[in-house]
């Protein structure tokens, strides 16, 4: 039975085209979209249950606790200075059937190197983590694609696997989703002076450490509202704001100056590890939350190269909330930390 009359739900303005659901092609059967991107990739995990999962040393914990939940063999490997696979360390190490995950970082994608080996080695089954791509300005690479669009645009939960070839194989999600996740988004949201800041951060910050994996679904928000986020305006205001970064902290900035392809996901930075940590300080002293890609990684110490790149990296944000104004505010203040003797 539909119901007519009563009070009014949320109403959203119509989806525009193109949208960043279709641009992703979100999977239109809510059953196979999960509150968050390690749940995605657990149930494509447990689906597929690949004899190894092959991660690279430098990725987020919540990778690490999918392949937990799956009750995966994980091995990890190493990455150049420029986050590339080592590719001549997988193609030795990597047997038929085993899973490979790579991460599309900062929301580019892999270097030829990289690609040539997943063209060539037809025995493997590759995940592209483009939890951190809008757009990689270059074709899909992987038999699938993860997504976590509440790094990247306003929406507080949502995690899905596409697959290359289109027919989905994964578990699916059981349990209805909760509205809990927006509460912090919806707090920030009503604070448009932004003045209780400590409040809303920290209910974010609890609901960041309870996310966990589960077969919960993403909400029913989330989906109408990625609907509608336009791609094409995004991409253009973070592509400027990297730009401008660029412009003055090319000393510093570890991606190519050049006007990228793909659509940033920040801009990184690479500093001594204390001195990133004063220049992390800082901004926050200004108002400014830089992210730190990842302070606590899964892989183990051995990997130095990969935990020196934790401990020296700082992601500004550069996304389509801000202009170039407030960005070059953003390197005057980093400049002067790191100048300051
Ligand atoms: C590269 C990458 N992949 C996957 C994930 C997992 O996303 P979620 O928090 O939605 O589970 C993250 C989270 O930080 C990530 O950075």
């Amino acid at each position: 039975m539909s119901f007519i009359g009563g009070f009014f739900g949320l109403e959203l303005p119509p989806a525009g085209a193109p949208g960043l659901a279709s641009f992703w092609k979100m999977p239109i059967d809510p059953a196979f979209t999960f509150a968050n991107a390690r749940s995605a990739l657990a149930a494509l995990l447990a689906s597929v249950d690949p004899p190894r999962l092959w991660l690279p040393a430098y990725v987020c914990r919540s990778v690490a606790q999918a392949a937990q939940a799956a009750n995966l063999a994980v091995s990890y490997y190493p990455l150049s200075d420029s986050l590339q696979p080592d590719t001549r360390l997988l193609d030795s190490a990597a047997k038929a059937g085993d899973m490979i995950l790579a991460v599309d970082y900062f929301g580019r994608p892999p270097e030829a190197a990289f690609l040539d080996f997943v063209g060539r080695r037809g025995d493997l089954k590759f995940v592209e983590d483009a939890c951190q791509a809008i757009d990689t300005g270059a074709d899909p690479w992987g038999h699938w694609c993860l997504r976590s669009p509440r790094k990247l645009v306003g929406v507080a939960d949502g995690g899905f696997v596409v697959p290359a070839d289109r027919i989905l194989d994964a578990h699916r999600s059981l349990f209805e989703p909760g509205l809990d996740s927006y509460q912090a988004a919806c707090m920030r949201f009503e604070d448009e002076a932004e003045q209780a800041n400590g409040e809303w951060h920290a209910v974010n910050q609890s609901r960041e450490h309870a996310e966990k994996v589960a077969r919960r679904r993403m909400t029913r928000l989330s989906r109408t509202v990625l609907a509608g986020l336009p791609v094409e305006e995004i991409a253009g205001r973070r592509r400027a704001n990297f730009m401008a970064l660029a412009g003055k902290l090319e000393k510093i900035m570890f991606l190519p100056a050049a006007p990228p392809r793909f659509v940033p996901f920040g801009f990184p930075i690479r500093l001594a590890r204390g001195l990133r940590d004063r220049v992390s300080a800082e901004l926050i002293a200004q108002g400014i939350f830089a992210a730190i890609h990842w302070s606590d990684l899964p892989s183990p110490e051995v990997f130095t190269a990969a935990h020196s790149l934790a401990a020296e990296f700082l992601t500004l944000p550069c996304d389509h909330r801000y202009d170039p104004h407030a960005m070059l505010r953003m390197a005057n203040i980093v400049l002067e930390t790191v100048n300051r003797p």
